[in-house]
């Protein structure tokens, strides 16, 4: 069962979006269930960050989501409950992969950062574990 949980934090990845580059200027663009693994069903976005702060800091049931810097820079820290790992975001074409049951918090943003969120369900609050002790009793359950 330790295996299992050990490797779990490969599932979490940085998805190399599409980009057409132009002397107009870049684009990118992202399509669900195509370049993503889930139906959008919702995004929301991140911004207006005072220097040092912290969001996130809890796990979603069944929430998978993409996080998208799409201007600025951010770090995205991802726990399993037993392994840490921090995802660099700071390019607008980098999109972070995480797929319920993770632990995310998202810290060092740059001034003027915004990231954008892609979810694959609407807003629930009941889908937010919000306690860290709940989370790990969560991924026991998960895991096995
Ligand atoms: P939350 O996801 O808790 O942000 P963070 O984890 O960064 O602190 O969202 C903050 C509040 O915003 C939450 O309590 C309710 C509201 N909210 C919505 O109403 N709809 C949404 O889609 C989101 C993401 C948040």
């Amino acid at each position: 069962m330790c295996t299992i949980i050990f490797f779990i934090l490969d599932k979490v990845k940085i998805i190399h979006l599409p980009k057409f580059e132009d002397l107009r200027g870049n684009l990118s663009f992202v399509e669900g269930d195509n370049h993503i693994p889930f139906e959008i069903k919702r995004t929301y976005w991140i911004y207006d960050v005072p220097g040092g702060q912290v969001r996130g800091g809890h796990a979603f049931k069944e929430q998978q989501e993409i996080i998208i810097a799409l201007s600025g820079s951010l770090d995205v820290i991802i726990d399993d409950g037993v392994k840490k790992k921090t995802f660099s975001l700071h390019r607008s074409y980098y999109g972070l992969y995480i797929p319920s049951g993770f632990w995310r918090q998202m810290i060092n943003f740059s001034t003027n950062s915004l990231a954008l969120v892609l979810s694959s369900t609407y807003y629930n609050e009941n889908d937010y574990i919000r306690d860290y002790n709940d989370f790990l009793k969560f991924r026991k359950i998960y895991a096995k």
